[in-house]
């Protein structure tokens, strides 16, 4: 029986195993009630560094610290108790040495209880990769967009356009699958080109901007629930919180400037022992 049969925590074995078969539903998610919401409706939930600028307001998720990760990691496995939570390694934690890469990655899952991480894996990446899964760490890579590479590549814009890059994107998700990752994240590319990738590697590809030809699909849990005036092309909005939200606090701050709530519903009456008045 595997896990999610069993009612346990989904496995990174159990996500590998679903190559080319049911699509794999992740979502990303930083904190304990919304992990709840999501876990038994999601595969995986990534606790992403996208929680810089979706929650904390960074420009970029460059500025991300472990310590962010970590506490965002710790309430998302308190909300959670099927789904697979990855985390991801933040940015200038793990691209110096394998060895800072393998000590990062441990206080991840040392710290949080999180099964596996995510590092964003350039070709440089696969030693490391190989270093943290011979050692004990899962390891989801990342190809195509890299959003920690934004200072390099200058703007958050489909990648792939040219052979060049094509074949630099094959080979990183080659090199990320061939040192062991269970799983690899396709950001930002075409069609044929998430399709290729997905025929070449292993493991399941699970596409954000790369089109239903991957083996699952991520999106930013904010995006997709509309919070924001903007979103990226490859974000469909599931819902319009933003609108909603604004709703519920315009008419709030209308009650409360015509003294309408709280109502006699939300107001305590205690039997403070005070002279009743006569009916
Ligand atoms: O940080 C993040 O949320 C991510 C996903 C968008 C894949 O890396």
């Amino acid at each position: 029986m595997s896990a999610q049969a069993s009612g346990k925590r989904i496995t990174t074995a159990d996500i590998a195993a679903r190559k080319a078969g049911e699509p794999i539903v992740c979502l990303t998610a930083y904190d304990a009630p919304t992990a709840e919401i999501l876990d038994d409706i999601c595969d995986l939930i990534l606790v992403g560094d996208s929680v810089g600028m979706v929650v904390h307001g960074l420009p970029s998720t460059v500025g991300v610290t472990m310590e962010m990760m970590i506490l965002h990691a710790r309430a998302v496995m308190r909300g959670s108790r099927r789904a697979l939570v990855v985390v991801d390694m933040p940015f200038g934690s793990y691209e110096e040495s394998r060895e800072k890469a393998f000590e990062n990655a441990a206080r991840l899952l040392k710290e949080t209880g999180a099964q596996a991480v995510k590092l964003e894996s350039g070709r440089y990446a696969a030693d490391t990769i190989r270093f943290l899964v011979e050692r004990g760490v899962p390891v989801m890579g990342h190809v195509g967009l890299r959003p920690q590479a934004i200072n390099v590549m200058g703007a958050f814009k489909a990648r792939g356009r040219t052979t060049a890059e094509r074949a630099e994107i094959l080979a990183e998700a080659e090199a990320t699958a061939a040192a062991g990752a269970f799983a690899v994240v396709v950001e930002g590319v075409s069609e044929d080109l998430a399709q290729e990738v997905t025929e070449r590697v292993a493991i399941p590809t699970i596409g954000i901007g790369a089109s239903t030809a991957c083996d699952g699909q991520i999106l930013v849990t904010q995006d997709m629930l509309g919070l924001f005036d903007w979103t990226p092309k490859f974000v469909k909005r599931y819902a319009a919180l933003r609108a909603a939200i604004r709703a519920a606090a315009e008419a709030y701050a209308g009650e409360v400037r015509r003294r309408t709530f709280p109502e006699p519903a939300q107001v305590y009456r205690l039997d403070s022992g005070k002279p009743k008045k006569p009916a």
